[in-house]
């Protein structure tokens, strides 16, 4: 600014110009602020390097090699080529997501050691060499999620020891190699959903000490031994939810203590095994909804000891004797449930929830009927729609009733009525007629003589009133009938 006020008579533009230039200039010499240029299609932010959506086919030249992130999203590359991000040795974080790359070379990552964080998800990926990401020791999140994979070379994650996140889903995996994680010691989530994964090989998680979270939904999987995961000493929620799992086995004695969440949901269980949740005692969410069970072994509810949340909705839920252990259990479990547990058979209780049905039915001898609150509530809503349809009909006939009521009031006087109207104008007629003789004769008679009169002098809309009111006769009868007679 006080560049500014030494050249008043300079014009604005020229001087701000100049500022601009020295400003630059004093920016370059200081030495922690980068002078680095933007290429023409980024937009950068330090030494942090946006150049999305550009169609580019490359990385654009002039990036410079101390950047620290470069986002390359939404662009049109397809293939990266050896040591195609050479010299980037400070960059942390690389995305190469929604790109059409098919191919990787060997060494394309070669150099980034600092890299933590690589995203190719969203592009035509079918195969990744064995030495991938062998140079990127530091990696800790890696998405490879919607390409085409159909397997991983059996040494494509070793020596990433620092990763935590590992996304693989939506690829058409059919199998993941033997010890493919064994290097993997970090990795807190695997995501391997969306795939078409038809069996797991008996060590294919082993290393994974600090696995959370497995994720292996919409695959086809067909058995599940949980003998299978021994080595994730550390996972807490396993997803199988959408397979096509019929089997669920433990072919060892092990607890595994740190599960705390199972989720089967859309899968074609039709039998469980005590065995199973014996070893997982601490088990907390079940989700069993969209199987085939018809029922359960009373041994198997035992095992669930500190369940929270179960989910049994939709499974084929035979409502005889045999419901009767499920019933018990249910009307004394303290978790919830998410969707209504339905009666699949037999006919005659199809679409019942279970506890109406084992009450209602009197299904199971000792079943101790309406502790539970839904029996109680449906009861309730029973007996209320009954009234309901009690009142609706009773109404309905009283409203009919009143209808005819009316019509037959209003033909009888129809019958009845001519006559009254015309004797009711001829009374009128004649106490007018009276009327004005006395008003002639006491022109200042009181009021209180005069008041009764003019009531029997019915308008003609009056009249009528009065007589589909059923009182025209009696008011008429006030009147001295001989009067009336013609
Ligand atoms: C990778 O990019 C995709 C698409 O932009 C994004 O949805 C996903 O969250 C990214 N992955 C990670 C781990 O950030
Ligand atoms: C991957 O590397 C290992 C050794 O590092 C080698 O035995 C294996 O054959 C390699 N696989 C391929 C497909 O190159
Ligand atoms: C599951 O598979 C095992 C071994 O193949 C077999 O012994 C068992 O009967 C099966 N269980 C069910 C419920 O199909
Ligand atoms: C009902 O309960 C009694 C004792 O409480 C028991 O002896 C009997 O076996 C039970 N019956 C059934 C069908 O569970």
């Amino acid at each position: 600014m006080s560049f500014h006020s030494r050249w008043p008579l300079v014009g604005p533009a020229p001087a701000a110009l100049c500022l601009c230039v020295i400003s630059m200039l004093l920016l370059c010499l200081l030495p922690s602020a980068s002078c680095t240029t933007c290429p023409q299609k980024c937009r950068c932010e330090d030494l942090q390097f946006y150049c999305d959506t550009q169609g580019l086919q490359a990385p654009p030249d002039g990036v410079d090699k101390g950047a620290l992130g470069l986002s390359l999203r939404h662009n049109s590359i397809t293939e990266l080529s050896p040591d195609q991000f050479y010299g980037f040795s400070q960059l942390t974080w690389l995305h190469l997501d929604h790109n059409q790359i098919t191919t990787v070379q060997e060494d394309a990552f070669q150099g980034l050691y600092k890299l933590k964080d690589l995203n190719l998800s969203s592009n035509r990926i079918t195969k990744l060499p064995n030495t991938t990401f062998i140079h990127l020791i530091n990696l800790q999140i890696l998405d490879l999620s919607f390409n085409q994979m159909t397997a991983l070379e059996p040494e494509l994650f070793h020596g990433l020891r620092k990763l935590q996140i590992l996304h693989l889903r939506s690829n058409s995996l059919r199998t993941t190699p033997v010890r493919a994680f064994w290097d993997c010691r970090s990795l807190e989530y695997l995501g391997l959903s969306n795939n078409r994964l038809r069996s797991l090989a008996r060590n294919g998680f082993a290393g994974l000490i600090k696995l959370r979270e497995l994720h292996l939904e919409h695959n086809q999987l067909t058995k599940i031994n949980l003998a299978h995961f021994p080595r994730l000493v550390a996972l807490q929620f396993l997803y199988l939810q959408w397979n096509k799992i019929s089997n669920l086995t433990c072919g060892m004695e092990w607890t595994w203590t740190t599960l705390e969440k199972l989720d089967l949901t859309g899968n074609e269980i039709r039998v469980l095994t005590p065995d199973v949740f014996e070893t997982l005692p601490n088990l907390k969410i079940l989700l069993l909804d969209n199987n085939k069970l018809s029922s359960l072994d009373p041994q198997v509810m035992d095992m669930w000891q500190s369940l929270g949340t179960i989910g049994l909705s939709s499974n084929l839920w035979e409502c005889t004797k045999r419901i009767c252990s499920l019933a018990t259990w249910l009307s004394t479990f303290k978790g919830r449930w998410e969707h209504s547990i339905l009666c699949h058979s037999p006919e005659y209780a199809q679409g019942e929830e279970i506890l109406d049905a084992v009450y209602g039915f009197q299904l199971c001898q000792n079943f101790s009927a309406p502790v539970t609150k839904a029996a109680v509530t449906d009861d309730f809503s029973v007996t209320d729609n009954t009234v309901l349809t009690h009142r609706v009909i009773i109404g309905t006939m009283a409203l009919l009733f009143s209808f005819f009521l009316i019509i037959f009031v209003v033909y009888i006087s129809r019958k009845c009525c001519p006559p009254t109207l015309r004797r009711i104008r001829h009374c009128s007629a004649i106490q007018n007629r009276r009327q004005m003789r006395t008003q002639q004769r006491q022109p200042m008679a009181d009021l209180a003589t005069q008041v009764p009169y003019n009531e029997y002098e019915p308008s003609h809309e009056e009249g009528a009133l009065v007589i589909i009111n059923g009182y025209g006769q009696c008011k008429c009868q006030q009147l001295p009938y001989k009067e009336c007679e013609v």
